[in-house]
Formats: structure tokens, C-alpha cells, sequence
């Protein structure tokens, strides 16, 4: 991981750069280019518009680490509603959340009240997905889908690539018949516990995509959905699927709102099921470094937006 990336998910972390920098002009105009925009109305309208052309969402309201109870419980009454303007406006969309935006660092049994509310409020052919975090929320994580689990089937989690233990928890979750999203992981990990080199990270992802699309996940009733930008990787999985013959329609991928929308469009098109996570909310600092940070080249375009180019 080069030093550019350590930084930025430093910068994610710092609140005293995040008070700073989210009042400067340049950075909030490039970060409009991953997000619609700050309010709910603009991430529902960028919903609407992605549908027309035959995508869906996954709708992520922006945060992490809250404070206190409240804060919590105020992030999950944000969510019933969100759930509520999805039902009445029909839109092909999902939620996602993270865990300690729910409370996880507070208390787990909040966190796991908070999002039994949430899944008992989805329609039961939706699913509510949890985000995966740093490596400390891993096991904790896992276990609140588990424990979801064994009462609600309209849960789904995300499992990052770059850990070595991922192989293991997907066998898990293989024989659970779950949801899962995989991705590669967006935190700075240390190589003990990850894969330092970014082809191992891209290798395991495609073990971990060709045993989700298994006839024994897709037997199990596992939903995989592949969360990647990565076209080689994408390409790669498709080409083994079709060798497997595995349709076209049960291939789901996705990506984030602003990167490679060509690409979504495209698969669209072709058939494949294409997602975007489209994020919204003020608190869109740590979120923003981590985009930054995933590509350098993306730092440059932060540059440019300073001088106004
Ligand atoms: P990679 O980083 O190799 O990028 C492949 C190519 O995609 C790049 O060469 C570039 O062209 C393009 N690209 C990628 N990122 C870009 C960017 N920021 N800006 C511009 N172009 C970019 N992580 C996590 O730890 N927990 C989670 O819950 C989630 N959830 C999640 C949901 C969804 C739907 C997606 C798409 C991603 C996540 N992630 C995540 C983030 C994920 O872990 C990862 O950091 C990013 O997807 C970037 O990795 P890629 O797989 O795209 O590959």
C-alpha cells in the first residue's frame, strides 16, 4: 500500500481536518462528483434517474462512530423513513448501513435493536445490507448479521477481500444461504491480518466471487453481488460464468455513484443485474478521503478543483 493511500485514510480519521476542509470550496466541489449531494431529496432524485436507465440503488446516509444513544436512534428513524420513501415511491432501491452508525462502538446490543428495527421494517423481498468497517468490527459485525439472521432472511452483509480470514467467514456465510456483497476493502489494513500486495487482494477476490457463484452457494440460496470498479476482475468473472452457465441475471454488480459509469450502464444493458450505492448526509469527509485514497489519480482531480479548472 503505497504512502498516498496511508495518509488518506489517515486524513479519513482526523475530525479536526474533517471541521476544516468540508468548509473549503474545492473540496466540496470534487466531492460532488461522488456524491448527488448533501440532503435526501437529491439521493432519491439520483435513484430515480439511475432506475430510468434500468439500474438500482443501495442508499447509504453518511456517518460512522456516532457519539451517544441518541445519535444512534436518530440515524435509525433516518433509515424508517428512508425505507418508507423507497415503498411509496416504488424505487428499485436498497438500503446500507454501517454499524457503529448505529451504535456498535457504544453498546452491541443496540446496534443489533437498531437494526432489527430496520430489517422488520423492509419489505421482506429487500434486503438491508451492513457494511463492513475496519478490522476491529469484523467479528462483531458478522455476528449481528448471524444473529439477525436466525429471525429475519432480508439481511445481507459485505465481506472485504483484502483479509486473510475472509475465505473462512464466506464459507459461513456460504452455508447460511446468505446475502453477501464482496468487495475488496477500503481501510488501511496492517499485512498480518491483509493481503499488503494489491494483485493478492485482486486474486482472492475472484477465489471469493467463483465460490459465492458456486453451485453449492447458488444451492444454498447465496446472493452474491460483486462490488467492484475493477474491469479486469469483472471481466474475468464473467467469462468463468458463462463457462459455468450461470444466466446473466443472477450475475449482480455494483458499484459507487460517480466511478465507471460507463460500466454500469453497460452491464446494464447487457443484462446483468447493475447496482449503485449512491451516499448522502453532511458527514461525508472520512468517506470522501477513502474515495481519494482508493486512487491516486483521484488526488490530482482534487487539485484541479482547487484552481477551479
Ligand atoms: P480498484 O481499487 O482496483 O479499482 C479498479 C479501478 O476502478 C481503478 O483502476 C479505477 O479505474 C476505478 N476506481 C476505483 N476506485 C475509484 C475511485 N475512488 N475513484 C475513481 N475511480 C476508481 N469497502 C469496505 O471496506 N466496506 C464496505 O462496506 C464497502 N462497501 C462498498 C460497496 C460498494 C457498492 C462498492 C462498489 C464498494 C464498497 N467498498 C466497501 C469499497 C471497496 O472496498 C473498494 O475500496 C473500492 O470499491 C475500490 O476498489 P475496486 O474494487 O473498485 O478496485
Amino acid at each position: 500500500m503505497s504512502w498516498m493511500r496511508r495518509a488518506l485514510v489517515a486524513a479519513s480519521q482526523s475530525a479536526r481536518l474533517r471541521e476544516r476542509a468540508t468548509r473549503w470550496r474545492f473540496v466540496r466541489r470534487a466531492a460532488r462528483r461522488f456524491l448527488p449531494g448533501e440532503n435526501l431529496d437529491s439521493a432519491l432524485a439520483a435513484a430515480r434517474t439511475l432506475a430510468t436507465d434500468g439500474i438500482a440503488s443501495l442508499l447509504t446516509h453518511l456517518g460512522e462512530n456516532v457519539a451517544d444513544r441518541a445519535e444512534a436512534e436518530a440515524v435509525t428513524e433516518h433509515y424508517v423513513g428512508l425505507l418508507d420513501h423507497i415503498r411509496s415511491a416504488g424505487l428499485p432501491a436498497e438500503i446500507s448501513v454501517k454499524p457503529t452508525h448505529l451504535g456498535l462502538d457504544l453498546d452491541p446490543e443496540l446496534c443489533l435493536a437498531n437494526l432489527t428495527r430496520l430489517v422488520a421494517h423492509c419489505p421482506p423481498d429487500k434486503t438491508v445490507w451492513i457494511d463492513m468497517e475496519q478490522s476491529p468490527h469484523v467479528d462483531a459485525t458478522l455476528e449481528l448479521h448471524r444473529r439477525l439472521r436466525d429471525t429475519h432472511r432480508n439481511v445481507g452483509v459485505c465481506v472485504q477481500a483484502y483479509l486473510y480470514r475472509t475465505a473462512n467467514d464466506v464459507e459461513s456465510l456460504l452455508r447460511m444461504g446468505a446475502a453477501v456483497r464482496l468487495v475488496k476493502g477500503a481501510y488501511s489494513e496492517p499485512p498480518k491480518i491483509a493481503f499488503p500486495k494489491k494483485s493478492a487482494v485482486d486474486e482472492n477476490f475472484f477465489r471469493l466471487a467463483r465460490r459465492l457463484l458456486s453451485p453449492e452457494a447458488r444451492g444454498a440460496g447465496v446472493r452474491a453481488v460483486i462490488a467492484t470498479h475493477d474491469r479486469k476482475l469483472i471481466a474475468r468473472i464473467i467469462a468463468w460464468a458463462a463457462e459455468q452457465g450461470i444466466a446473466r441475471q443472477q450475475l449482480e454488480f455494483a458499484m459507487l455513484y460517480g466511478i465507471q459509469r460507463a460500466e454500469q450502464l453497460r452491464l446494464a444493458r447487457e443484462g446483468y443485474r447493475s447496482v449503485v450505492l449512491v451516499s448522502y448526509g453532511a458527514y461525508w469527509f472520512p468517506w470522501f478521503m477513502r474515495r481519494l485514497a482508493e486512487r491516486p489519480a483521484n488526488a490530482l482531480f482534487l487539485a484541479r478543483n482547487l484552481f477551479g479548472s
